[in-house]
């Protein structure tokens, strides 16, 4: 796979009006090409930050076996509709990993909730609840891969789709080189795919790295 990717920042499904204020979904064109890099037909796929649910309807679409986690309720319900297997895709906290009832998977693709150094709100809540910080979201995110890494079949990859973030008053987070650090703790880095972005993509930028790492 070549280290760069340029994709259109678009979606082919509309989500409906009452999420539309809140659309935090990657394109289904990026979870095409890394399935179609990393995964064949019958493949375990996982997601455990499912959000919209684009992971899994893309895999069932390839004839992927998709499981995903989803921490908000009215998303886990939305996703349930849009599924061929709505039971692969389970309403909890990814924190929790190890409890839950998963199979092994061959291959993992997320974005995850973003987090910016001086936010007092804790993303693995939705932001419902206030966090710890910025050490503490990066030492969860390692935990939570430390435990996914423990589901990965040998010769199996994650990938995290993630940016750095641009603030307001000129500050930076470098938060896609700070999870690159951390998660290479649990898992084996292999590198970054930089995907530039047609259309723009947020926080500041118009591209950002798909991580990719093999199971530790
Ligand atoms: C960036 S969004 C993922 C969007 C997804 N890639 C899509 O295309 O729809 C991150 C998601 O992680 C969810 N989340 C946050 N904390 C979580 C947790 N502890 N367990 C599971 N999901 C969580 C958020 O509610 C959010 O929907």
């Amino acid at each position: 796979m070549k280290t760069y990717l340029s994709l259109k920042n678009e979606h082919q499904r509309a989500l409906p009006e009452e999420f539309q204020h809140d659309d935090v979904r990657y394109t289904e064109g990026l979870v095409e090409q890394f399935l179609g890099e990393f995964t064949r037909d019958g493949d375990v796929v996982f997601d455990p930050f499912m959000g919209y649910g684009t992971t899994l309807v893309v895999a069932e679409r390839l004839n992927r076996v998709a499981f995903g986690v989803e921490f908000e309720e009215r998303r886990w319900r939305y996703v349930q509709t849009i599924l061929q297997n709505p039971e692969r895709a389970l309403h909890g906290d990814s924190t929790k990993l190890a409890s839950m009832k998963l199979p092994d998977f061959d291959f993992s693709i997320t974005s995850p909730p973003y987090m910016g150094r001086h936010h007092k709100e804790n993303p693995f809540t939705a932001y419902s609840t206030v966090g710890e910080g910025y050490g503490k979201y990066l030492e969860t995110m390692r935990q939570i891969y430390h435990q996914l890494n423990a589901k990965l079949k040998p010769s199996g990859r994650a990938v995290i789709e993630v940016s750095n973030l641009k603030h307001e008053d000129g500050t930076l987070t470098t938060l896609a080189w700070d999870i690159a650090t951390e998660i290479s703790k649990v898992l084996r880095f292999q590198g970054e795919i930089v995907v530039t972005w047609d259309d723009g993509y947020g926080y500041g930028y118009d591209h950002s790295y798909c991580l990719v790492f093999a199971k530790m």
